[in-house]
């Protein structure tokens, strides 16, 4: 196994902002002497002051010895000219994400540095084979993108360019893990591996809102309590800033040459036009003044208990909500399911309730004639879900639909009832991440296991996308996606060859 750098080994880091700071902070954090370099006067000095003042909340935390502290900072030497790093053995640059600035600055490192010293660049959008073109040395040029913020992160893509050698990669990767980081190889690709593969997270959220499915809070609310996200897409893009986050799948969609299953959103577009930026501009899908009333999801009010219910079939979803209905003390009659609903269903007086295949409730209920259906979303783990959406077909009675609210409430799920649209927010969201993380392994960008890690790593996924899919079933997961193409006739939902492929074989994604 190829050796990490040695603590001897000086470390430069080029760019004292959000990133390089952290990263600055991580590699001086494990030995390294770090010199910290950025052509804006005084923000260097300045980075190095937020980094103490960073440590010194960890030794109040107790997290970090006063003699650590000082050791740490005395490695971090802010240098005010290129010429200083000259001794590094490894080069992070942090700068600002422009291909000719960061080509520049590869040109005038290799007059510099050794010919032996590794040169590692933090972008999150641009090609490392691009970046090295024209380099000296271009092998010895590799990605290393870590995550913000950087000490609190485990992730680092290790992204290998078409002339980055092995052996740098691995010395890289060697490095990141010697700093307490989960490293995963990613080829040279673009969004590499999470920027590419958490695009429907944001995709089919907005992409819900613009059908006006539910309205943003609702869409949250869901894909945490029953989807298991920390944070719905709607509050993390808010968080992010619609530039920064807009600008990315931009990004991809048109290194992508314009595939659908990246095309951008309206809205998105229109907020990023008005200044809505999110947190940082104190307003995006939510106002984040500090009297704002908090965002409210809608919750349908509270329905009556149902006496008797029965469960047909044994579908995960169906018996696992039978369970909780039996725990909650309602009577359930187990029955045999019949073929329209093969993953069961359950009958509650006149309504009928079933797990969403992607189809719509009211094309459903036109093909099993039974006018008062409800589906239900996928949830993470039924047994400890807090809430669930429904979506009843268009020609479903109220009482119906009030049946279905009480019997899940019995359950004890908060409801959210959405307009019935095809696939619901977690199940759709559920498999296009999968579809795009199968996709990615099809294209040899990463390792499905890594692909998995580096999802759960960056952003922090309850699931990797690709367990995910062998837990539900990936031929149930290629159902939705052909339902999901079929109902709107965009290529955006086309099934990755891979994916199709296993679920005909009955192989694993993540085996
Ligand atoms: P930032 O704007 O906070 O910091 C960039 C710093 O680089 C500034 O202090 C600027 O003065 C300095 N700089 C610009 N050109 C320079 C040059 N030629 N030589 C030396 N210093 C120069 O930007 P941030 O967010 O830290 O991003 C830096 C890099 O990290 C970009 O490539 C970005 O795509 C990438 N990245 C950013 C993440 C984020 O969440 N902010 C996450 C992962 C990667």
């Amino acid at each position: 196994m190829t050796a990490a750098l040695p603590t001897s080994a000086t470390v430069a880091v080029i760019g004292a902002g959000a990133m390089g700071s952290g990263i600055a902070q991580v590699a001086a954090q494990h030995g390294h002497r770090v010199q910290l370099h950025d052509t804006r006067f005084g923000a260097a000095d300045a980075a190095k002051r937020a980094i103490g003042e960073t440590l010194a909340k960890l030794v109040a935390k107790e997290r970090l010895t006063p003699s650590e502290r000082d050791a740490t900072l005395a490695r971090i030497n802010t240098v005010g000219t290129l010429a200083d790093t000259c001794v590094a053995g490894l080069v992070i640059e942090a700068i600002v994400e422009d291909l000719e600035i960061k080509r520049e600055l590869v040109a005038l490192l290799e007059n510099v540095v050794s010919p032996q010293c590794v040169l590692a660049t933090n972008t999150s959008s641009l090609s490392i084979t691009a970046i090295a073109r024209g380099a000296k040395y271009p092998g010895r040029i590799v990605g290393m993108h870590f995550f913000n913020p950087a000490p609190l992160m485990p992730l680092v893509e290790v992204v290998t360019g078409l002339a980055t050698d092995r052996a740098v990669a691995e010395t890289v990767f060697a490095t990141a893990s010697a700093w307490g980081k989960t490293p995963v190889y990613a080829m040279s690709t673009p969004g590499f591996i999470v920027n590419r593969c958490a695009r429907p997270f944001y995709a089919e959220a907005l992409r819900l809102l613009a059908e006006r499915a539910a309205d943003a809070a609702t869409i949250d609310a869901v894909m945490r309590e029953a989807g298991g996200f920390r944070m719905g897409p709607f509050e993390l893009m808010d968080l992010i800033g619609h530039d920064v986050n807009f600008a990315v799948t931009k990004s991809v969609w048109e290194a992508y040459f314009h595939d659908p299953r990246f095309t951008p959103s309206v809205i998105q577009q229109e907020l990023v036009a008005a200044g809505h930026l999110g947190r940082k501009s104190g307003r995006g899908f939510y106002d984040h003044a500090a009297d704002a009333a908090a965002p409210s999801p809608r919750t349908e009010p509270p329905a009556p208990r149902p006496s008797r219910i029965i469960a047909h079939g044994d579908g995960f979803a169906i018996a696992a909500l039978a369970d909780r209905l039996v725990a909650a003390n309602v009577a359930v009659d187990r029955a045999s399911a019949d073929a329209p609903f093969a993953n069961g269903v359950l009958q509650i007086g006149d309504a009928w309730l079933a797990l969403s295949d992607g189809r719509t409730a009211s094309a459903r209920a036109a093909a099993t004639e039974r006018r008062d259906l409800v589906l239900c979303d996928l949830a993470l783990d039924y047994a400890h879900a807090t809430r669930l959406a429904i979506a009843a077909a268009d020609g479903c009675g109220d009482a119906a639909c009030f049946a279905v609210v009480g019997a899940l409430q019995a359950a004890g799920f908060a409801v959210s009832r959405f307009d019935d649209v095809a696939g619901l927010a977690v199940l759709r969201t559920v498999a296009m991440l999968a579809n795009e993380a199968a996709d990615a392994v099809a294209q040899g960008v990463a390792l499905a296991s890594d692909i998995d890690l580096a999802m759960q790593k960056g952003v922090s996924y309850p699931r990797g996308p690709l367990a995910w899919a062998d837990a539900l079933g990936v031929r149930t997961v290629a159902a939705v996606l052909a339902n999901l193409a079929a109902h709107y006739g965009e290529d955006r939902y086309r099934a990755s060859p891979l994916l199709v492929r296993r679920a005909i074989s009955g192989a694993p994604l993540n085996g």
